[in-house]
């Protein structure tokens, strides 16, 4: 139990002594757990100063800007790993040695088919539907496909249905995609890795094979491991209020899937090409800066800023490197779009607003321009998001489960109408 104590008193009434706890790294916490008893709640809408959970998962020093995945730094991560190790790193804790890391790597590629009938049920979706409406509709329904890993409280259903997951959505995702463009689905080949084979079938037809760059697996891998985790932003959070309620893990990686999708979060990085498409030209940069930074205009840079990230993202700047490589690789660094985008960036990194506000280019402002590059869709690109992270929200889901937890139920504050009398319609 904690020694230190915080004292609280409202009005100078009867001190309230609160524990303060110290994790490993980072800020302490008040436990104001006991508040209610006194009467009083905390009100922190944004959740800005709330720690929701206790985690040993990913560690975020937003000032510092530094991100670590248990304990390891993401750059470190990025320059020496790759995703099926980071997926392992994620549930695990720890780094697989050279065996287990085969075996991990078998297993996923082993569940990497969906049942038929998931073909059948993509199918039924408008021809148009927006590929994050499926994904949505499709993992939440993989409850029904695969009810003999349900039970919550056996480890190895919950072990079989996280290994489902992270080899599916590749899977999923392109098949969404395959139905949104009008072509056939492409199976999963296991000779590949998990990179290359989603690009396989993303962009393989039944009439041609798909010549992967190794350099596009590689951005790939990567993008996939800068989004695998990254603590408890909306969508993680998400994922762990619908399951502490005791849904299923299907259930809960679709709830996440469904926060991912605004704009502020996981949708940024759709986001960040509409708004280049909407700049349009190097001319009206300066217009848009402009609109940016007026309070009255809901314009936003999409792409720029960070809750938690008052310095650069570090991600971003693993991004940022392989953004340039990518481009370079296809030869489009001249791209009228591309050349925007840079333009954008530099300007923005100097402008007095973005430097004093520490808005700094996010994760999203690259990877849109590099799956861009890459000839993938924008409706795809936060489908993509949500397949790096799917490892991230399955691990905090487990890391949940395995520990002491209650309902997730917050508080409010109530500003409505007090006890008012009925009145009858009639003498409404
Ligand atoms: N363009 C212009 N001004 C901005 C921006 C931006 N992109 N982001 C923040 N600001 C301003 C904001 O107006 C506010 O100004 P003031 O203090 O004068 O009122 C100040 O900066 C702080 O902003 P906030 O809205 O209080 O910050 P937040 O922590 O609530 O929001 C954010 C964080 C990421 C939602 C926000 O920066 C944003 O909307 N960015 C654009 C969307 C985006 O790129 N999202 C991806 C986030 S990274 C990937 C992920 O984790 O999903």
């Amino acid at each position: 139990m904690s020694e230190r104590r915080a004292i609280l008193s409202v009005d100078g009434g009867d001190p309230i002594e609160l524990p303060v706890y110290q994790g490993t790294l980072g800020q302490d916490v008040i436990d104001i757990g006991s508040l209610g008893s006194h009467g009083f709640f905390t009100y922190d809408p944004g959740f800005s100063a709330t720690a929701a959970c206790q985690s040993d998962i990913t560690f975020i020093d937003g000032n510092k800007g530094i991100l670590l995945h248990r304990g390891y730094p993401i750059e470190v991560l990025a320059e020496h790993s790759d995703y099926i190790e980071a997926c392992y790193l994620l549930l695990e804790g720890a780094l697989p040695n050279a065996e287990q890391k085969k075996t991990f790597e078998h297993t996923i590629k082993y569940h990497t088919m969906v049942n038929m009938s998931v073909e059948q049920f993509i199918s039924g979706f408008r021809y148009d539907a927006h590929p994050m409406a499926v994904l949505c509709g499709v993992v939440g329904a993989m409850s029904s496909f695969y009810h003999d890993s349900l039970d919550i409280t056996d480890q190895e259903h919950r072990s079989i249905s996280a290994h489902r997951l992270i080899a599916k959505m590749p899977t999923i995702a392109a098949m969404c995609y395959k139905h949104f463009v009008g072509q056939p689905y492409i199976y999963p080949d296991n000779t590949m890795s998990y990179s290359e084979n989603f690009l396989h079938m993303m962009f393989g037809t039944p009439c041609e094979k798909y010549e992967c760059h190794p350099a596009l697996a590689k951005a790939m891998d990567r993008i996939f491991l800068l989004h695998a985790d990254h603590e408890q932003n909306a969508s993680t959070s998400t994922v762990r209020l619908a399951g502490s309620s005791g849904a299923n893990p299907f259930a809960c990686i679709a709830a996440g899937i469904a926060a991912l999708w605004g704009p502020a979060h996981g949708g940024a990085n759709e986001a960040v090409l509409s708004m280049l498409a909407e700049i349009g030209h190097e001319d009206n940069i300066e217009e848009y800066i402009n609109k940016a930074k007026d309070k009255n205009d809901p314009f936003r840079l999409m792409g720029f800023g960070h809750r938690v990230y008052k310095n650069y993202d570090p991600r971003a700047t693993v991004m940022r490197q392989t953004c340039d490589e990518v481009l370079e690789v296809l030869g489009v660094q001249n791209d009228p779009l591309f050349r925007l985008a840079k333009k954008l960036e530099k300007i923005a990194l100097e402008d007095e607003y973005f430097v004093s506000k520490k808005l700094y280019p996010n994760v999203d402002f690259y990877s849109g321009i590099i799956l861009k590059a890459m000839g993938i869709p924008e409706e795809m690109f936060t489908v993509i998001f949500a397949t790096g992270r799917t490892v991230g929200w399955i691990s905090h889901w487990n890391e949940m489960i395995t520990n002491p937890y209650r309902i997730g139920r917050p508080r409010q504050l109530y500003t409505g109408a007090n006890v008012r009398d009925f009145i009858n319609l009639e003498d409404r």
